[in-house]
């Protein structure tokens, strides 16, 4: 039923692509298309616009293979009268493509909480109005927030007005266009590379491995992991990544079909000190029951299943650790340490060097690419600049 569903809205989306482009040709001609706004803090604006170039999506639930319409429009901004205290708006110069918003660009019931939805878990940009002591105007700032773009509009949108406890600070030297690269495929990655940290499965006889490798998150985490040392296998369904993978810092590549064991046996041979899954299913099952005595799994993805088949024997006879990450648990100060972290010391220089950017019109593409695993990488989502 949902794949049904799903294929439908993707087709459907094909061929809203080419109307969406015309629509975010006009508006971004009204709203002048230039560079984000990075750097500058000038905020004598004259006017605050009251609307927000928005790419929305909307869907009827109600009514079987119902066509799935994106589009971009412009929706009214609320003045600061209309909003409560705690709340600051943000005029968003960039967001990101994670997995997650491609499934709710898609309108995925499970991702699209509300609609019509505009997606987008990541965004960067400037406080322009502040109802909070703590975010003042001019405050560059990041917010990767999951309800960000699910049960509430997220970030592909010029103007947002957010809770302040959502926001992250932009360090000195982080573009919005880098934090938003990173975004919640870096805070994930970080937060799986503290568990195999605090694991200890750092500097151990055998490698760690990395599944997803050529995503987002695998990226990072390789890049990651590589500079702090350690020696990383990546496995990716992808072989044309193979170079891109080594030059991340992998120090092994394998293709998915090599490294998956679809036997049913309890325990294979041990070859890894441990890793991070982003795919589930069968590469998490194969991770499992081929990591180290006391070797730690971090499992954070299902982009290639939610079930996991296992007997107890990893657990038992080795001692493994299987550790859910969830990005989304984490307190904000503990959000905004590990940010702190990724953005400074961990910083994944090798993989933002290659982010892609894109503007409205390049969304719906993306979107395919990243359902269909066509896509490797970072792809962030450029704003067209607000005129005030
Ligand atoms: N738990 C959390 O807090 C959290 C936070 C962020 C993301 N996530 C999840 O983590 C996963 C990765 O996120 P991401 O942003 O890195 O996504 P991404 O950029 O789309 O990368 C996912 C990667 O998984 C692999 N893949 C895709 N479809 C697959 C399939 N059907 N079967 C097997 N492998 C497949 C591909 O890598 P290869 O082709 O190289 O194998 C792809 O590049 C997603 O499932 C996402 O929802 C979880």
């Amino acid at each position: 039923m949902f794949v049904i569903f799903l294929f439908d809205a993707i087709n459907s989306c094909r061929w809203q692509a080419v109307w969406l482009a015309s629509c975010y040709r006009a508006a971004a001609r009204l709203a002048g298309n230039g560079n984000s706004n990075y750097g500058s803090t000038d905020l004598r604006m004259k006017s605050i616009p009251n609307v927000s170039i928005s790419f929305q999506v909307h869907t009827d639930r109600n009514v079987a293979d119902a066509v799935v319409k994106q589009s971009v429009v412009e929706v009214p901004v609320p003045t600061a009268d209309e909003m409560p205290p705690g709340q600051v708006l943000i005029a968003i110069s960039h967001s990101s493509i994670n997995y997650k918003d491609a499934l709710a660009a898609v309108a995925h019931p499970g991702v699209a909480r509300k609609l019509p939805l505009v997606p987008g878990i990541d965004a960067a940009g400037v406080v322009v109005e502040s109802k909070s002591a703590a975010w003042p105007e001019g405050a560059h700032v990041m917010i990767s927030q999951e309800a960000f773009g699910t049960t509430y509009d997220g970030g592909w949108r010029q103007l947002a007005w957010v809770p302040a406890d959502w926001l992250l600070p932009l360090p000195n030297g982080v573009s919005p266009a880098q934090a938003c690269g990173l975004g919640t495929a870096g805070i994930t990655a970080a937060w799986a590379i503290q568990a195999l940290i605090d694991h200890q499965c750092f500097d151990r006889e055998y490698p760690l491995l990395v599944t997803g490798a050529s995503g987002g998150v695998g990226s990072f985490t390789i890049d990651i992991l590589a500079a702090l040392g350690q020696r990383v296998t990546a496995v990716t369904s992808k072989i044309e990544q193979q170079s891109r993978l080594l030059n991340l810092g992998a120090s092994n590549v394998l293709l998915r079909s090599d490294f998956e064991d679809t036997t049913t046996r309890s325990l294979l041979s041990t070859r890894w000190a441990g890793g991070v899954d982003t795919v589930g299913s069968i590469g998490l099952n194969t991770l499992i029951r081929s990591t180290a005595d006391g070797g730690c799994v971090a499992a954070c993805g299902m982009a290639s299943g939610t079930d996991l088949i296992l007997s107890v024997y990893p657990f038992i006879l080795r001692g493994v650790i299987l550790y859910g990450i969830d990005c989304t648990r984490y307190s904000q100060p503990e959000k905004t340490v590990m940010w702190e972290r990724l953005t400074s010391q961990w910083l994944p220089q090798r993989a933002l060097a290659e982010i892609e950017v894109i503007g409205l019109d390049d969304v719906p593409d993306r979107v395919f690419s990243l359902i269909e695993n066509r896509h490797s990488g970072r792809c962030v989502v450029e704003l067209p600049a607000l005129n005030y």
